[in-house]
């Protein structure tokens, strides 16, 4: 039991969900520009948590204020937190019943509105192993239209994982909660680090980023964030934020100019695999 504990605790949890934006892969080259010092870390838009998993690989200990507008998503760190085992046994329910007939199944779970919360959760997580390119995404009406993938035996209870994340996210240190950005950073203070990954703006107008955007982030959006970001800066924070290389951020924050930093980078989740080539998306820091 105890040899059990120890393993758990040196494992570091992969992003439960595949998230539109997850930085998972970019993880080597955000970790470059992550301070080497700092007190406690906000990331106001946690989507999978990949950059969340991997400072607290790196100091279990961390005091950390984590966010997200997304309440199905939120729900679910909560119940991984608290109820993993019942999560667990719902999701091996759906993987049972998955592959006895995918296509009719999967079909009824997405027409499904559970009201229980396991049954919500494990909803959300099986419809992002085995829908098409394992995105969840709401259409703006809130429904989830997205059809089956093309799966021959996707790994619905990642079991291991879950138990690996339920564990980190017990950890004092952590508060999970869902609300918007700038409620979650009224508590950042100097010395604190605050990473910043909205929703991206759209590079042109012919981009087709509505499957990116559909937390309906627009423009204004991005203004308030702008004024976020200049009162974190004002208050001492370190901060670093992720965006598209379009020409309405560089102007937005081209007070910070001398900080914003190019990077390559390949995006997996274009449905489209012609457009999946690289492109280059920025990382402005205040410091
Ligand atoms: C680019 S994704 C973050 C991806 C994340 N870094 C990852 O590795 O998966 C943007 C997130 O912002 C959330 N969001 C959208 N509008 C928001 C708002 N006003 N306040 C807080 N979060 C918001 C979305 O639900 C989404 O999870």
């Amino acid at each position: 039991m105890k040899q059990q504990y120890k393993q758990i605790t040196a494992l570091v949890p992969k992003p439960f969900v595949k998230w539109a934006g997850g930085k998972r892969q970019l993880l080597p080259i955000l970790s470059q520009h992550i301070p080497k010092n700092f007190d406690t870390y906000f990331e106001p838009f946690l989507g999978g948590g990949a950059v969340l998993f991997h400072l607290i690989s790196k100091n279990s200990q961390l005091k950390c204020f984590v966010s997200d507008l997304n309440s199905t998503l939120i729900l679910s760190y909560v119940t991984i937190r608290d109820k993993v085992d019942e999560l667990i046994m719902s999701l091996e329910e759906h993987s049972e019943n998955y592959f006895k007939n995918p296509e009719e199944y999967y079909y009824q779970v997405r027409d499904n509105n559970p009201k229980n919360q396991i049954d919500q959760v494990s909803r959300l997580i099986f419809l992002n192993k085995t829908c098409f390119n394992g995105l969840y995404r709401v259409n703006s009406k809130g429904k989830f239209n997205v059809p089956i993938g093309k799966y021959v035996n996707p790994n619905i209870v990642n079991k291991e994982n879950l138990q690996i994340l339920s564990h980190v996210l017990q950890s004092k240190g952590i508060s999970i909660k869902c609300e918007d950005f700038t409620t979650a950073l009224r508590k950042a203070q100097e010395d604190d680090f605050v990473y910043l990954d909205p929703p991206y703006q759209p590079v042109s107008s012919t981009a087709n980023f509505t499957s990116y955007t559909n937390d309906n982030f627009d423009y204004k959006d991005q203004e308030r964030l702008f004024i976020e970001f200049k009162k974190l800066d004002s208050k001492g924070c370190k901060i670093m934020l992720s965006n598209s290389k379009s020409q309405e951020v560089i102007e937005l924050f081209s007070e910070y100019s001398d900080n914003i930093i190019e990077i390559n980078t390949n995006r997996f989740i274009n449905s489209n695999s012609k457009k999946r080539t690289g492109h280059t998306e920025i990382l402005i820091k205040n410091y």
